[in-house]
């Protein structure tokens, strides 16, 4: 289930407002501005057309939403919860009846670029339509070639459950206008060809910075603020600019590459919740040069800083941290008891994790954020990668403990590994807890 919070609140509010302010000019420059849509005839799909298209998808990442665990490809139904109501992916499947198998290729393309359906209707901007206005016709064609060569699935996601005025759909038309930069993706000039694939990977296929890029009051990608990190669900996705203190500018290239292609970055961390999906739904099938595209892009964003900064060296290989309790300040505390009963059997005393490097928590950012955002996650959501490396698999720590004792272990990992002094309280416990799917 994806959480949303108060953004459609927001979205709505705000679209109601761009209606009266910036009606005006924004409006007409807005029109005036955009990527004219391009009719042409259904094309037929080859072989290689359809293969491209699975490649596409996957860099897309369209099984994020419109599959279900468990249930077929791209019947859609996964729930998206909002403060009002929920709304479900829709089933994007050839069927004809509950998915789109009546849709031209013009129509598809309209609704990747503009966010509009075959009848009409305006989508939400759950579905990314702000970052898939950039991908080319060519690809758009390509991944529908794909999806329409699996099977049909005759399923309709439930019915959406919004009250009014949340259930105007009209009025995105006023987001768009404010909002959506409705021009396919353009290489800029001065970056090389490399660079510019990574750029159109990480912008328009990847969608990098739906989760990765700040939101303004009416939660739009701040662009101004690219990749300098963002809440989503619950989860920090941090900084990815090359600042050094906040960003990835300390990062290698092949910690990067790593990251990105198996989830794990030695010396960086794992990536868990909706990193891990990304990872395993959509990186790990990215081409070794399409990897090494993406990194060479994300070299040349604007670097920006933000919080939480990155790990200060801290020493867990030598001396009393090796395979020892803790230093002295945290010798005896609820959150060390914890740690030694429950977690140090995959993490070890020093961080560096027994059942594979996976499991190693020195060096990441998770540990060295004294809010413990994404620790607290872990902790209550487990942590699964198991499609890209067999048995990465840690278990949800959320029933059988008490939010003071999971504040605890949190506040003990973020002081032992990342050197921080941790400030989760068990009222962040209880609220996160609340919020879980
Ligand atoms: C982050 C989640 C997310 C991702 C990723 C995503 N979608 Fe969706 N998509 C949705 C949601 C949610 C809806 C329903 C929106 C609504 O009801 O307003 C939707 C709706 C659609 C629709 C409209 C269908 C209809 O019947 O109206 C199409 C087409 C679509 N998606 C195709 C895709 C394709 C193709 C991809 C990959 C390139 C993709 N989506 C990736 C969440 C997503
Ligand atoms: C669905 C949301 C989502 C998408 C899409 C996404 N990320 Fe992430 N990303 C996250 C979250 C959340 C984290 C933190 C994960 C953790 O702590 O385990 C993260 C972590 C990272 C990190 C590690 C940062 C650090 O300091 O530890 C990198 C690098 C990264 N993402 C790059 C990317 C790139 C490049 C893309 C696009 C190709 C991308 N992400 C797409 C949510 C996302
Ligand atoms: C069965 C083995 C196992 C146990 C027990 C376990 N973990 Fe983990 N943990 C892992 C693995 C494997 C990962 C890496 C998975 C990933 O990030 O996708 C991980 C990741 C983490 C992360 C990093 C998540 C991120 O987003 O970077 C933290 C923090 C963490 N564990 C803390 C704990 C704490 C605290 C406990 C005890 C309460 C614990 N773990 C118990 C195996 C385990």
């Amino acid at each position: 289930m994806k959480m949303i919070g108060s953004r459609w609140l927001r979205i709505i509010g705000v679209a109601a407002l761009t209606v009266v302010v910036i009606f005006g000019s924004a409006v007409s420059w807005r029109l005036l501005d955009r990527d004219p849509e391009i009719s042409a005839p259904d094309v037929v799909p080859s072989p290689e057309l359809v293969a491209r298209g699975e490649y596409l998808a996957r860099a897309a990442d369209c099984a994020a939403c419109h599959n279900v665990p468990g249930g077929e490809p791209f019947a859609g139904g996964l729930p998206f919860k909002l403060p009002f109501g929920t709304i479900y992916s829709t089933n994007i499947t050839s069927d004809r009846e509950t998915g789109i198998g009546t849709w031209s290729d013009d129509d598809f393309v309209r609704a990747l670029h503009r966010g509009i359906a075959k009848d009409g209707t305006h989508l939400y901007p759950a579905f990314p339509y702000t970052s898939y206005s950039g991908i080319s016709r060519d690809d758009a064609v390509a991944i529908k070639a794909y999806i329409f060569s699996l099977p049909a699935v005759h399923k309709a996601p439930p019915p959406d459950r919004l009250s009014f005025p949340f259930n105007q759909r009209w009025t995105m038309t006023f987001w768009n206008l404010a909002f959506l930069d409705a021009h396919r993706f353009r290489d800029t000039p001065g970056l090389s060809a490399e660079e510019n694939r990574g750029a159109y990977l990480a912008t328009a296929l990847g969608h990098c910075g739906e989760c990765h890029t700040p939101r303004n009051i009416a939660f739009a990608m701040d662009n101004g603020r690219q990749f300098a990190g963002a809440m989503l669900q619950g989860w920090h996705a941090y900084n990815i600019t090359p600042d050094d203190a906040s960003g990835i500018g300390g990062w290698s290239n092949q910690q990067l590459a790593d990251y990105l292609k198996t989830g794990h970055g030695d010396g960086r961390g794992s990536a868990a919740g909706p990193m891990g999906e990304a990872v395993a739904n959509s990186l790990q099938y990215l081409t070794p040069t399409d990897v090494t595209a993406l990194v060479s892009y994300l070299r040349k964003v604007k670097p920006l800083s933000s919080e939480p900064t990155n790990p200060a060296a801290v020493s867990v290989t030598k001396g009393a941290f090796a395979d020892e309790p803790g230093p002295q300040e945290q010798k005896g505390t609820l959150g060390e008891r914890i740690f030694a009963g429950n977690c140090a059997g995959c993490h070890l005393w020093n961080g560096q994790g027994r059942q594979n490097h996976f499991a190693a928590l020195v060096g990441g950012r998770t540990v060295s954020d004294p809010d413990g955002t994404n620790v607290v996650q872990v902790l209550l959501g487990g942590a699964d990668l198991r499609t890209v490396h067999p048995g990465v698999v840690m278990p949800s720590f959320g029933k059988g403990f008490s939010d003071a004792e999971l504040a605890a272990v949190s506040n003990y990992v973020i002081g032992r590994f990342g050197g921080q002094v941790g400030r989760v309280s068990p009222e962040k416990l209880h609220q996160d807890r609340s919020n879980q799917p």
